[in-house]
């Protein structure tokens, strides 16, 4: 595990980014594996920049999102497409078809899960796999549990992540219960994982992710065996390490 200490939020962002600038630079059809949530919209917005300043080109590049809520439909506000276009997609010349997300209304949820494993597994190996991290430690949404899972699975959220999530939504039982999310081997198979957290309500999360023993109660924690993974985390974040 490499960890990169940054300053502050934007500090980290600009670190990840250059990670991940750089994959696309080296690799032009790279596949890029992509999170939501606050953690990498800073990150999303350095890479707009560069984008605009004509130093990147998304146009060959393929991408496959960890998660998805079940229930919401992609034109959804909270819906994680919703996210990726505003955020990243519609601000690069990214082709929409080679990007790729749960879908979160699809009518047979054990087939989705299917469809979503051959996705992954026909774009071959993730050259770069880019998360956040719940308070809980999650990854993905890779929610505490007895063992790891291995591929994309539907999931209930627990109480910590749904009280993480009401931030977005305009009422708590608006917070949709249940989401698909890519599993641990897909996780792990990527080359590279760059994690990003920030601020003090990480730290406890980092500590016992990075710092503690490895768990499925912490399914961050095995990122502790992947050969080559980046914490890029600001200095709230790393306050209790
Ligand atoms: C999002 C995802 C989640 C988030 C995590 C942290 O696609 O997979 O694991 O990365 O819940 O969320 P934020 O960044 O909003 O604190």
């Amino acid at each position: 595990m490499k960890i990169i200490r940054a300053k502050d939020y934007n500090h980290m962002s600009r670190q990840a980014a250059n990670i991940i600038s750089a994959q696309v630079i080296l690799k032009p059809d790279c596949v890029l594996g992509l999170a939501t949530g606050s953690s990498p919209i800073g990150t999303y917005e350095q890479l707009i920049k560069w984008y605009e300043k004509g130093d990147l080109d998304f146009s060959q590049v393929r991408t496959v999102n960890l998660d998805e809520y079940v229930g919401l439909d992609s034109s959804h506000e909270q819906s994680y497409a919703y996210f990726m276009r505003s955020h990243f997609f519609d601000r690069v010349n990214i082709d929409p078809s080679n990007t790729n997300i749960p879908c979160g209304i699809a009518p047979d949820e054990a087939a989705e899960c299917q469809r979503y494993d051959s996705v992954i597994s026909g774009l071959g190996k993730l050259d770069l796999q880019l998360l956040g991290i719940g308070p809980n430690g999650h990854i993905g949404f890779n929610e505490p549990d007895t063992c790891f899972t291995k591929g994309t699975h539907k999931v209930a959220l627990t109480e910590t992540t749904i009280q993480a999530n009401k931030r977005f939504f305009q009422r708590e039982e608006d917070v949709p219960r249940f989401a698909y999310t890519m599993g641990i081997c897909d996780i792990m198979n990527a080359r590279r994982v760059v994690l990003v957290a920030s601020g003090v309500e990480k730290a406890d999360a980092v500590k016992a992710a990075f710092f503690g023993p490895i768990t499925p109660l912490v399914s961050g924690s095995i990122l502790q065996l992947h050969p080559d993974f980046t914490l890029v985390a600001d200095e709230a974040a790393l306050s209790k390490v």
